[in-house]
């Protein structure tokens, strides 16, 4: 049985105060991690103080990094420095990433390999734009994602690995996927796995979906067979919203 999992991307969102005070407004209600696991991805410069305040009932996450330890890299951050917060996963390769700052299939593996290597839990999105949608490549479109992102990754380490589901169209736009589809590219990603892999880890593999998913819509999502939680943006940012969405999980 794969236990589900509710992961909120707050993107560039929350100042420190704002944060804070997000999770003190959760902190007391959430589900046990026996039950779901819960995790905060926050802006890098807010991990430090959001580590402290993580137990096993709530995680948290970094939201990007880059793959190399340490150089002329201005701006970007280590898996080393990530690790020094104490983060427990990382998003790699979100569609924000690959469309506005241009991250390649290619590069997106080096941090998967990166994070891997650095004791840090990827959560590995993929997902089609509409153009890809509407010419019906989707799942080849997905397959090809998960083959360069995943190069590499034994099927040790790729346990360790979390695949987000998100529709490009799908993000920030208020149109979710409906739960058929949503749950056909899920399974599509589990058969890729069981080939890339075998059919035990595919198996054990969780795969959640992400794309204007909130309370109204979350529970018919993670009740498909294929589908383990979600990667929240929008709604993940209001804690009753996130809490709601959490419990949808239980
Ligand atoms: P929204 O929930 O705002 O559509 O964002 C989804 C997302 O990109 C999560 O990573």
């Amino acid at each position: 049985m794969r236990k589900p999992m509710m992961v909120a991307n707050w993107k560039m969102n929350k100042t420190r105060d704002e944060a804070l005070a997000f999770i003190y407004a959760i902190n007391e209600n959430l589900p046990s991690c026996d039950v779901v696991d819960t995790v905060i991805c926050a802006p890098a410069i807010l991990l430090r103080d959001l580590v402290k305040r993580q137990g096993d009932n709530l995680r948290i996450g970094a939201q990007n990094m880059y793959y190399e330890e340490f150089g002329a890299f201005t701006g970007e951050i280590s898996p080393v420095m990530l690790q020094t917060t104490g983060v427990e996963y990382v998003i790699v390769g979100h569609s924000e990433r690959r469309s506005l700052f241009g991250e390649s299939d290619e590069l997106v593996n080096k941090k998967v390999l990166s994070a891997i290597n650095h004791g840090l839990k990827p959560i590995l999105c993929v997902g089609e734009t509409l153009d890809q949608r509407e010419l019906g490549i989707t799942s080849s479109v997905i397959r090809k994602q998960l083959e360069i992102a995943l190069n590499g990754v034994s099927v040790k380490d790729v346990s360790n690995v979390i695949i987000a589901y998100e529709p490009v169209w799908a993000i920030g736009t208020g149109k979710t996927a409906a739960s058929s589809d949503a749950e056909e590219e899920c399974k599509n990603i589990r058969q890729a796995i069981k080939e890339l892999y075998n059919a035990v880890t595919a198996d054990e593999m969780r795969i959640l979906y992400g794309g204007s998913m909130k309370p109204a819509n979350a529970k018919e999502l993670v009740s498909m067979p294929n589908i383990d939680g979600g990667l929240v943006g929008g709604a993940s940012l209001d804690p009753n919203s996130f809490l709601e969405l959490v419990k949808c999980c239980e």
